[in-house]
């Protein structure tokens, strides 16, 4: 079983409301940035936020993940927190193949010949493309230095974030690299991780009765929408009887404490769990998403899809697997109660690869909206965020 498809995509909770405002603007980018033998250009969708930036100030990135930027971008508050005293422009920039990036329309799932241009390394590359031409429109008054940038992302978009610094060093300054399980391939790490951080962490804030009753229902649990500061002990809160005598009552109570996962203000209307699913895109994650046992997912990628991935040690012999010696100016956060952080970087590496560990974060807690009843642990890793930007941005002016 496919642990990805059992927790929905990357366990993301998302939120409807539309609370953050942007201008939506799209950038033409080359369809293939590794070939010449066309030149395709496909537009690729951002959205920008300015009331925060003054000429010479920073640009704020977050680096897309698997589905429509807005739904990421509600959930980044931290970023707004944050501006004001950067003075920076916040982008958001989508990924391809997701919410309206789509290079061929309607056409773009239905075959290899369309799809194949969907990969890691081709969003990267969107992204460098995109933050050259930020750079160029917003450059500052002297125009000698370029206007520094940081990435942030979180989940899937954590670990592309954190790719952007490897791959392409000087693109950003620094990135924040928020629940990215970039750990999660061939040998990196035993898949048993991931259960034993979610069982553990339900049964610390919540006890054996809360982790029975989950245990029993983890195909039905889909972690959507907005959530409050301590989501797995309200959650378990609602599920605290011994036992369930039938099937029903046993997700009538799950779906009482899902409510904190889906309507948690209150305000939801109806949950519409698959329209939601939907903008998560589905379709294109089945088609990127990495399982762990390599030959099941190859025939499972060549029954949908029609392709086949090269070869297991692709996304290491790419990205380095565990070593990052070359690599500067990163931030790894993890929560504690995050079962994606058993793939996470979780110790300080070097001076400049710094990991926090949550002891009371979930899957993302750090990025998003700052709310009075966050614990201490989630407000310190923000504060370190700042420091650690804070300290990026002298680096490169003190260099410049
Ligand atoms: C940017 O976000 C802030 C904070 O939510 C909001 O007040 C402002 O109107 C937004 N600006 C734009 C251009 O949408
Ligand atoms: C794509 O959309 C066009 C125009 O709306 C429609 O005619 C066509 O049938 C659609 N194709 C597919 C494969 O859905
Ligand atoms: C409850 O669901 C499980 C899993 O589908 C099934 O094996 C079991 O027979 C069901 N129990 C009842 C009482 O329906
Ligand atoms: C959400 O919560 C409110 C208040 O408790 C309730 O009236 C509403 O029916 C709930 N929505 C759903 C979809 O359960
Ligand atoms: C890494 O170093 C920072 C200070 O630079 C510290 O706050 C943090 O707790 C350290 N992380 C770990 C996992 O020890």
């Amino acid at each position: 079983m496919k642990l990805v498809t059992v927790f929905s995509v990357f366990l993301f909770p998302l939120i409807l409301a539309e609370d953050y405002t942007f201008d939506i603007q799209h950038v033409q980018v080359p369809l293939d940035h590794f070939s010449y033998t066309g030149s395709r250009t496909f537009s690729l969708k951002y959205l920008v936020n300015d009331t925060f930036y003054l000429k010479g100030g920073p640009i704020f990135f977050y680096t897309g993940n698997e589905g429509d930027i807005e739904m990421f971008a509600q959930n980044s508050g931290f970023l707004f927190d944050i501006a004001p005293r950067f003075k920076a422009l916040i982008v958001f920039a989508e990924h391809r193949y997701y919410g309206e990036s789509v290079p061929f329309g309607n056409l773009s799932y239905t075959s290899p010949e369309y799809l194949g241009y969907l990969s890691s390394s081709q969003a990267l590359a969107d992204f460098v493309y995109l933050i050259n031409e930020l750079q160029k429109t917003y450059a500052p008054t002297n125009n000698v230095n370029k206007t520094p940038v940081v990435a942030f992302g979180g989940s899937y978009g954590g670990m592309l974030a954190a790719w952007l610094k490897m791959k392409y060093p000087n693109s950003v300054v620094g990135a924040i690299a928020s629940s990215a399980p970039i750990w999660m391939f061939k040998d990196e790490n035993p898949c048993e991780e991931f259960y034993g951080i979610v069982t553990s962490s339900f049964k610390e804030l919540g006890g054996e009765n809360c982790v029975n009753t989950i245990k029993k229902s983890w195909a039905v649990i889909r972690f959507l929408k907005p959530l409050p500061a301590n989501p797995v002990k309200e959650f378990c809160s609602k599920i605290n009887a011994p036992e369930y005598s039938d099937n029903i009552s046993l997700l009538k109570a799950v779906g009482e404490a899902l409510q904190i996962y889906t309507n948690y203000t209150g305000t939801t209307k109806c949950n519409d769990i698959l329209k939601t699913a939907d903008k998560l895109g589905d379709s294109g994650w089945g088609f990127q998403n990495y399982d762990w046992n390599f030959e099941e997912y190859s025939n499972g990628c060549f029954q949908q899809y029609g392709v086949r991935p090269r070869n297991e040690d692709v996304p290491i012999l790419l990205y380095g697997g565990k070593d990052l010696s070359t690599a500067n100016n990163i931030v790894f956060s993890n929560g504690r109660l995050d079962p994606w952080s058993g793939y996470g970087v979780l110790r300080n590496y070097t001076s400049d690869i710094i990991a926090i560990v949550i002891s009371d974060g979930a899957h993302h807690s750090d990025l998003r909206v700052s709310n009075p009843n966050d614990p201490e642990s989630v407000k310190n890793a923000r504060q370190i965020h700042v420091n650690q930007i804070t300290k990026w941005f002298n680096e490169y002016y003190f260099k410049h």
